[in-house]
């Protein structure tokens, strides 16, 4: 299935108004190729579904971090919520406002929290009774009051794949209930904290709306007992984890989120606030890459890319399946059962298993879904430069960050003198 940006016409695969083998033509692959019109798109159908329900979408910058993207999104009027000191220095340079950036993670430094407290972020979301204590004192040496939120983990089974799935007990995420209660007083009571919040996240990929109103509800219980020892919060922040459709999975509609919220926090006073990253990002992006090699085989046929686990590593991470489209159709050819592999050595290198695809060598694929854990998670295994990545618009096209140079790759590292 494609999506309204990404479409087929003429037997061509197009971004938006852009034939995808030009993009190719002019910036080689692999390449990251992102739709302006898919990103305002879902940043308008956040902010349309949940107006009045949500008062600040956070985008998770860990989904997609390019400057590009956070500065669009910043001026379609989403905050952040980051996870480390880079995070921060990327919004910043990006134009995101800091005062709408909450900064989550179980193991912040002292220096990213130095640092958040002079960019002035709008909250820390605590995860331990030592990252408070850390927190109380950094902010005491400054001279500065950091507001914070404690993540609680409300133990539900966001039933997502084990490695990203959060709120459970077993996780490392997050306070437990029974010690929250205690850590809102004792942050309470000091004077260089300013107790401002509470936030969850339960988990990534989530298609199922049952878990997010259980754990909803459990957290509203925890804000009302709050509330009953005289702390009273200002915001609820509910995570990120909404999914996306990348075969035939039934993403829950926003509208419906809504509702559940409504429902839920009705006759409450707190903003409440969210942290999407997928839902936001996914759709917009795919992965460009070109054929090298045909390898049909007795057992199985392989299609060698240019692209590799390297620039793409959920499928061997997460046994993730990522939609692979044929970006010419090849009318002549006989479609056969492929795997796409890429030149990584190692056999857990590879986009997608047993697609049934007519497949030429030199041929351009382009791997669906694929805007958000994808560019950002990429490595350099195997001495592999980083793909280039660029921002259609209309006709427009933008290399939004450049194909990385061989000679970055060992620019911080030193030869021995002797
Ligand atoms: N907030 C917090 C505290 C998070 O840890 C995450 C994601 C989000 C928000 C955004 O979640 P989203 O809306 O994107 O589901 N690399 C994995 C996903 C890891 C998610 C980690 N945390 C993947 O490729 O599926």
């Amino acid at each position: 299935m494609m999506t309204n940006f990404f479409q087929e016409r003429n037997g061509t695969l197009y971004a938006e108004e852009v034939a995808l083998p030009d993009i190719a033509e002019r910036f080689g692959t692999p390449c990251y190729v992102y739709s302006r019109a898919a990103l305002t798109a879902a940043a308008h159908e956040f902010h349309t579904a949940l107006d009045g329900t949500v008062d600040l979408v956070c985008y998770a910058v860990k989904a997609n971090g390019n400057l590009a993207i956070l500065n669009l999104l910043a001026r379609l009027g989403c905050g952040f919520d980051i996870v480390s000191g880079g995070e921060l220095a990327r919004v910043l340079a990006a134009g995101g406002d800091p005062a709408k950036t909450v900064f989550s993670g179980v193991g912040k430094t002292v220096a990213e929290m130095e640092a958040a407290l002079h960019a002035g972020i709008l909250c820390f979301n605590v995860e331990s009774a030592a990252e408070l204590s850390a927190l109380a004192a950094t902010a005491a040496r400054l001279g500065k009051v950091a507001p914070v939120s404690f993540r609680v983990n409300p133990d539900v089974d966001a039933k997502t794949h084990p490695y990203i799935s959060t709120g459970l007990k077993e996780n490392k995420f997050g306070v437990s209930f029974d010690e929250a209660q205690m850590l809102y007083r004792q942050a309470a009571a000091l004077s260089s904290l300013r107790v401002t919040g509470v936030d969850m996240h339960i988990g990534s990929q989530i298609t199922e709306l049952a878990p997010y109103r259980e754990a909803a509800e459990k957290l509203l219980q925890l804000v009302k007992a709050l509330e009953a020892d005289g702390i009273v919060l200002e915001h609820i922040d509910i995570g990120g984890g909404l999914g996306v459709r990348y075969r035939d999975e039934q993403p829950i509609p926003l509208t419906v989120f809504a509702q559940m919220l409504r429902d839920v926090f009705a006759g409450r006073s707190e903003r409440l606030f969210m942290e999407p990253g997928r839902r936001l990002v996914a759709d917009a992006g795919v992965l460009l890459t070109r054929i090298l090699y045909l390898k049909p085989g007795a057992s199985k046929n392989f299609a060698v890319v240019d692209a590799a686990m390297t620039d793409l590593i959920r499928p061997v991470l997460y046994e993730a399946w990522h939609p692979v489209w044929a970006v010419t159709k090849n009318a002549a050819g006989n479609e056969k059962i492929w795997d796409i592999v890429g030149p990584v050595c190692e056999s857990s290198d590879f986009l997608a298993q047993a697609r049934p695809l007519a497949l030429r060598e030199g041929d351009l694929l382009a791997v669906g879904v694929a805007g958000a854990y994808a560019m950002v998670m990429g490595s350099n295994y195997n001495a592999r430069p980083r793909a280039c990545e660029v921002m259609v618009d209309g006709d427009e096209i933008t290399m939004i960050r450049a194909r990385e140079k061989i000679e970055k790759l060992w620019e911080s590292e030193q030869i021995l003198q002797k």
